[in-house]
């Protein structure tokens, strides 16, 4: 059975290097990787690939920096081209990029099936475009992999019937990817040494919601200048935000560093004191490493972090922020709640798909 697995962003090649792994395993399967070409910095892309082992792309559609109508437009009409050329059984997508709509809807198109893995997030604003992208792609795939029950749940809430679509819970691929890299991270990773720090915050932001918005984006500024007085911050900075802060002309007073690989990042996370972040995947590693999370958004899609206390919203307010640091600096939590599954998330997908006759 020929797959197409479609990565474009960041942590799609993780959660793809996780479960490429697990693919390999079956004979019956063979896995083609297509990369958009979304994400094409060195530091986002290449070092993916060479760290974690990923199948080098067979395809890369270097399609960059554009609106996002003619992003998934044009991605829309290269994977079209590509799946009528490779006739795979099957697309496979991960998580909620302009990359995942893109291919999920290619192949639906043309008859071919998808399976989307991340299946039945929602963060309920739709403003997102990644809420955008995950609803639409969850209604035209035919296996939706969950990692959580509230995802099962989302589905079931929208009317997602069993006797419709298969709907598998897994648990979360990251972190079969998170387990698996941390063995041998630091001997990979020199950045702690590098930084020469020992007490440190990691924080991430990207958000298109937090970095197109000025009013946003100064307070999270502002809120980070103060919090690095007292507890300095390693914010790993990705290219859009550099860009926005940069053209707002607004005063960041500490160093950002390049963004990391993934090496680098697990020994960030092994060794910091607590998340800050935007991100979606991040809020979930934190857990992974037993570390605090506070989120600059005013909703998550990982809902269970919330009631379990070990992650809070705050927003883009400066107060907020501030607040929200200090009080999950010192809050003491239980992170051993199997909130995301056994760690055997690869397996499941994996075995599943070679079961079901394509
Ligand atoms: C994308 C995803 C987001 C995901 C994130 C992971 C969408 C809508 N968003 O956001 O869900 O969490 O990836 O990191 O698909 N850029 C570079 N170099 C790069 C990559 C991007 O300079 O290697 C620039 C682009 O030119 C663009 C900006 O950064 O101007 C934003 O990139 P884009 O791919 O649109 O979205 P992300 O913010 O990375």
């Amino acid at each position: 059975m020929k797959i197409l697995t479609i990565v474009g962003a960041r942590p799609q090649f993780v959660k793809a290097a996780a479960l490429s792994r697990a693919l390999k395993k079956h004979d019956s399967i063979k896995e083609i990787i297509v990369h958009t070409g979304q994400h094409f910095d060195k530091n986002m892309s290449d070092i993916f690939f060479k760290e974690m082992e990923i199948p080098k792309p067979k395809y890369n559609l270097n399609i960059n920096s554009i609106s996002h109508g003619a992003m998934t437009g044009r991605m829309l009409e290269k994977i079209e081209e590509l799946i009528i050329i490779e006739k795979p059984a099957l697309i496979l997508v991960y998580g909620d990029t302009n990359s995942t709509l893109a291919g999920a809807l290619a192949a639906k198109k043309l008859h071919v099936k998808v399976a989307h893995i991340e299946a039945g997030l929602r963060s309920f604003n739709i403003k997102m475009p990644e809420e955008i992208n995950r609803i639409l792609t969850d209604r035209i795939s035919d296996y939706l992999f969950c990692p959580t029950e509230n995802a099962i749940t989302n589905l079931t809430n929208e009317g997602y019937s069993y006797e419709e679509f298969k709907i598998i819970k897994c648990g979360d691929v990251m972190q079969d990817a998170a387990y698996y890299y941390a063995k041998t991270s630091s001997e990979k990773s020199t950045i702690i040494s590098r930084l020469k720090v020992s007490e440190f915050i990691l924080c991430t932001l990207h958000r298109a919601e937090n970095t197109d918005d000025p009013n946003r984006l100064k307070g999270i500024i502002y809120a980070l200048n103060k919090i690095n007085k007292q507890t300095p911050i390693i914010l790993p900075i990705h290219p859009r935000t550099k860009k926005k802060i940069s053209d707002l002309n607004i005063e960041l007073n500490f160093k950002t560093i390049d963004p990391v690989g993934y090496f680098d990042m697990i020994e960030l996370l092994k060794k910091c004191s607590l998340v800050i972040t935007d991100s979606g995947g991040l809020q979930k590693e934190a857990y992974f490493f037993k570390k605090n999370c506070v989120t600059m958004r005013d909703q998550t899609e990982w809902v269970e972090l919330l009631e379990n206390n070990v992650n809070i919203l705050v927003g883009a307010n400066e107060d907020q922020i501030i607040n929200g640091v200090n009080e999950m600096l010192s809050r003491e939590n239980d992170f051993n709640l199997n909130l995301y599954g056994n760690g055997n998330a690869c397996k499941i997908i994996a075995e599943n798909l070679n079961n079901y006759n394509l």
